[in-house]
């Protein structure tokens, strides 16, 4: 597989582009709506074809490309049914299958962070969106966010992947790159609890600020990143 790990510094969003070596057919996850020329560059320098650019969940705290991804290169935009995002050409849900030429990438409903999250998982990897970071985890204070529901998908879902299985998350905001399924069971601080009412109490005494751009990019993710009528009160 040809595989990037690209990077928003904006947001501190990780996009990934996966390629068939075979088909050249290519899937970005998470694309991020600055960085659609960088994206088209690449695809032409690895001579790639975008099929499939697909979302883990709505955002928050970037813009979404898929719509933008679509419109240029005609690529088939997927999100999880619960995104209720209309504007996609596909809604997936749990156990469905993401595929593009040899590629595939089974989808594994994980609520928590937000009630449409979704992780992809691949038979050596896993593309977390923000349900597990590296040595973290994703809030669960807006967006229909349930620490309860996080830490079932969290220890009955994602932590029974393979202890091997490479981790890649949605953002990282101190430089790591991948983990995997053990190292973050064995030393990811927010994992270190007893209870789903442990992991509850501790999430909320989290008090963080909103994300900056979340009365817009929330709207216009639901959209694909297309403009809406202006920001809407959530
Ligand atoms: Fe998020």
């Amino acid at each position: 597989m040809i595989f990037r790990q690209l990077f928003d510094r904006e947001s501190c969003t990780y996009t990934y582009l996966l390629g068939c070596p075979d088909t050249r057919e290519a899937i970005l996850v998470d694309p991020v709506i600055a960085k659609v020329e960088d994206y088209c560059c690449l695809l032409g320098e690895l001579e790639l074809d975008l099929g499939i650019a697909a979302d883990t969940h709505v955002h928050a705290d970037h813009i979404t490309a898929l719509g933008d991804l679509r419109d240029r290169l005609g690529c088939v935009t997927v999100m999880g049914e619960r995104a209720h995002a209309a504007c996609v050409s596909r809604a997936v849900e749990d156990g469905d299958s993401i595929r593009a030429g040899s590629l595939s990438m089974s989808v594994m409903y994980t609520p928590g962070h937000t009630d449409d999250s979704y992780c992809f998982v691949m038979s050596d990897r896993v593309f977390t969106g923000d349900t597990l970071l590296i040595r973290g985890t994703g809030r669960t204070d807006f967006q229909n966010g349930d620490p309860v529901a996080a830490w079932h998908s969290l220890f009955d879902r994602v932590l029974a992947l393979p202890d091997d299985t490479l981790v890649y998350p949605g953002h990282d905001y101190r430089g790591n790159t991948v983990s995997t399924i053990g190292e973050e069971r064995r030393h990811n601080p927010r994992l270190q609890v007893a209870s789903a009412e442990e992991y509850a109490a501790l999430m909320r005494s989290l008090n963080l600020p909103s994300p900056a751009l979340m009365d817009i990019a929330v709207p216009a993710n639901r959209a694909c990143g297309k403009p809406v009528s202006g920001p809407r009160k959530l």
